[in-house]
């Protein structure tokens, strides 16, 4: 048993060889799409911290690193709407060729909320990159244009997600099973 988790181990739902498989993918895929270009990168706190490091790596040009903080959930494992920013980007973004990394797309509500505070500042394009979408729970339209994996509804915790705070160090993205 890991010591992180103490006594509740996740399952595994996509083990650590298979993100860093297709992490690699979508790096590879991005440095494709801008070639020649400088990008910047946003790093959707806290969740994307793990993923947004690790795919950084693997995308070839040249990266302005940013960092957005934002609060949807609470504790709670349903989105409220009500997205709350707790850090913000300092550095203008117009003109630039902005990518939002976000660990997961539940709703799309956190996402919406994103994509309109950062197009009100004019970048000169706007892309979204999430490891992972639920698309049977998406209350709203929104386009994510780099997906890791499409998963179900379950709640998902690891590689940077949580459950109140917990599990994010886990090296895999995995779920807790019903009854704990
Ligand atoms: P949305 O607004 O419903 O799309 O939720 C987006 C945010 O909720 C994500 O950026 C995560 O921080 C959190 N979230 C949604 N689903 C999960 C999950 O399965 N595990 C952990 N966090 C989640
Ligand atoms: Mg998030």
């Amino acid at each position: 048993m890991s010591k992180l988790t103490k006594t509740i181990e996740p399952k595994i739902l996509i083990p650590e060889v298979k993100i860093k498989a297709r992490v690699e993918e979508m790096g590879q895929e991005i440095t494709n799409d801008y070639m020649g270009r400088e990008i910047t990168a946003i790093c959707v706190l806290k969740g994307s911290f793990i993923f947004y490091s690790d795919i950084l790596r693997k995308i070839d040009l040249p990266v302005s690193c940013e960092f957005l903080g934002v609060s949807s959930y609470g504790d709670k494992k349903v989105s409220s709407g009500e997205v709350k920013v707790t850090l913000d980007i300092n550095d203008p973004l117009e003109g630039k060729h902005v990518i939002i990394f976000e660990d997961i797309v539940d709703s799309g509500l956190t996402l919406a909320y994103i994509i309109n505070m950062i197009r009100s500042r004019r970048p000169a394009s706007l892309r979204v990159c999430s490891l992972l979408m639920k698309p049977e729970k998406m209350r709203i339209d929104v386009q994510v244009d780099y997906v890791g994996f499409k998963i179900g509804s379950e709640f998902v915790v690891g590689y940077g997600l949580d459950d109140a705070g917990k599990f994010r160090g886990l090296p895999y993205v995995g779920y807790i099973e019903q009854g704990h």
